[in-house]
């Protein structure tokens, strides 16, 4: 048996640890596990290897993808699907797990109508998932982004400032609540819940009244704010804030930052679960579903009914709730 592994989408830390885990799972049942270089991309134009136990050793700790993705759309034409199938059928390739976001799993479940078979394993920085309360990814980008919110909060002490950091989250504000909470945010700013800019400049006020004469607000890229440009919208806020409040305020972008490096523990090992599981389901020919954790128990719910919704709004509304209790 020979199962094809890709990775589509943006990458972010985790995904080596997850491809080592398919990888030696595939080995230890005789399965041949084929790698495939830049997501569908590798399919397209054919550009396949065989993986063996060298081509994943001493990979658990490192950031991105060692087989390179894209965000390519497999079935954008007919040609561009039809050289997949070309491609899957030479190298008698039973099935493909696909390790992606939203965008590569509905994609994936596209393919998958085609009688491809298929395996979803959900990664994302922006925890955004539908049938999966953790995404690979997740962990460590919240990571990163509270050691930076840490780092921020000395300098904005110091200087008596207001910081206004730009989070990703391009429809969701996971990455902006659960870091906001860890790194001590006064405000934050998300897509699934309406702030004011009156509200946001009282969180300001208000600590500055108690003596506390800086303020963190993380947003995430994806919100907006009724009064101010749809584009740059972060960036806008700061300066509306410094105008309003007379606080010297400065406008902070952590950018492509919080995907890259190290995975955290937590990342390699969800990676890890994972992976292994879904090579069990390949073996069961268990075809056409994800990989997913609710709670700390492994779920496999069908492609087709996760693809096409973001997560449940509630899960992030109600962390941000207990959020906004440290607000001002
Ligand atoms: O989907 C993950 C993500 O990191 C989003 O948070 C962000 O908006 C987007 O990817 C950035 O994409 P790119 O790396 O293509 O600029």
């Amino acid at each position: 048996m020979r199962v094809a592994i890709m990775t589509g989408g943006g990458d972010c830390p985790g995904l080596n640890a997850c491809i080592r885990a398919i990888v030696r799972t595939c080995l230890l049942n005789n399965i041949e596990p084929v790698g495939s270089r830049n997501g569908w991309l590798g399919f397209m134009n054919e550009d396949l290897f065989v993986m063996d136990i060298a081509s994943v050793s001493d990979i658990i700790d490192r950031g991105g993808t060692i087989l390179g993705t894209s965000r390519i759309n497999p079935v954008e034409s007919d040609e561009r699907f039809e050289s997949i199938r070309q491609t899957l059928e030479k190298w008698n390739i039973e099935c493909i797990i696909v390790i992606g976001g939203n965008g590569t799993l509905a994609a994936a479940n596209e393919v998958a109508k085609r009688y491809v078979n298929i395996i979803g394993v959900p990664k994302t920085i922006d925890n955004d998932i539908n049938g999966t309360d953790k995404a690979i990814g997740f962990d460590t980008a919240i990571n990163i982004v509270t050691e930076a919110l840490d780092r921020l909060h000395s300098t904005a002490e110091s200087h008596h400032r207001t910081m206004v950091m730009e989070v990703m989250g391009r429809d969701s504000g996971w990455i902006a609540v659960a870091a906001g909470i860890a790194g001590a945010a006064d405000c934050i700013v998300i897509p699934e819940k309406k702030i004011t800019i009156d509200e946001i400049e009282s969180c300001v006020r208000s600590k500055y009244n108690r003596g506390k004469k800086f303020s963190l607000i993380v947003f995430a890229e994806g919100a907006n704010i009724d009064g101010l440009p749809e584009e740059n919208t972060a960036k806008a806020l700061s300066e509306a804030l410094q105008k309003r409040t007379g606080f010297e305020t400065r406008f902070v972008d952590i950018g492509h930052v919080q995907r890259g490096g190290t995975p955290t523990a937590a990342d390699r090992i969800i990676a890890t679960r994972l992976g292994v599981t879904a090579v069990d389901e390949a073996i069961k020919r268990n075809y056409g579903i994800m990989i997913g954790i609710k709670g700390d128990t492994i779920v496999t719910p069908k492609l087709a009914e996760i693809v096409g919704e973001y997560k449940n709004e509630e899960a992030v509304e109600d962390l941000y709730n207990k959020a906004k209790v440290f607000f001002g």
